[in-house]
């Protein structure tokens, strides 16, 4: 039986990945790396330092730098990012997710936050919807990134559900294959070919209907 919801933040909540992916943009052409929007694409859901580790890598750049040379580019790129975030306002919240978000709450679904991002409370909080959850995933206390299920098996274990009782959602590949090393059911939002491991797929949220999802989810084997 559905019981809660978990929800990745960037790409999903609100259109912070596009501040995330121009900022790593720049940082790449800073260094003379030129991304490909195949690479960039696969730079969403994953962390800090392991996003500058693929993009030196996708330039061929991955001895060049000491660790705290990388340390600097990650803060450079991060300040840029935080600078982006703070004229975000409840406006920013993706078209078809207040409406999810009250479907959930009037059927009594408990929901927490399944981000990567260190900036997910501060996020959350211009949006206007940190009260909606009753759990949030503290990156810092992760041991791998995504794609390992260990985000999603900790945002449920913080509900105190198990697997077959949430519905996870994720704009980003390595999230859906997050979600299903965690059992659980993804929903994936985006490009159908790169997702198409979730258990079901929309083009943009503005699709999201919590009723369908749940229909599916309750055929599931
Ligand atoms: C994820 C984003 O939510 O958070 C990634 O999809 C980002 O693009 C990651 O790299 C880490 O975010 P932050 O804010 O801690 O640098
Ligand atoms: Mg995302």
């Amino acid at each position: 039986m559905l019981k809660g919801l978990l929800f990745d933040l960037d790409g999903v909540l609100t259109n912070s990945a596009k501040y995330h992916l121009s900022a790593w943009n720049n940082l790449a052409n800073e260094l003379g790396i030129t991304l490909t929007d195949a690479q960039l694409d696969q730079l969403r859901g994953i962390s800090r330092m392991d996003s500058l580790n693929m993009i030196l890598k996708f330039g061929g750049q991955e001895d060049k730098y000491t660790e705290a040379e990388k340390e600097k580019f990650a803060a450079e790129k991060n300040a840029k990012f935080v600078e982006q975030i703070q004229k975000m306002t409840p406006e920013d919240i993706l078209p078809g997710i207040p409406q999810l978000l009250k479907d959930a709450k009037a059927q009594n679904l408990k929901m927490a936050i399944a981000s990567a991002s260190k900036n997910a409370p501060t996020i959350l909080n211009k949006l206007g919807i940190m009260d909606e959850f009753d759990g949030i995933v503290d990156p810092s206390t992760l041991h791998r990134g995504k794609p390992d299920p260990e985000i999603y098996v900790k945002a449920q274990e913080l509900l105190d559900l198990k697997a077959d009782e949430v519905i996870s959602f994720e704009d980003a590949q390595a999230g859906v294959e997050a979600i299903k090393a965690a059992d659980q059911f993804a929903v994936g939002i985006g490009d159908k070919e790169l997702l198409k491991e979730a258990d079901y797929i929309v083009a943009s949220t503005a699709e999201l209907k919590l009723s369908e999802i749940e229909e599916v989810f309750n055929k599931r084997k």
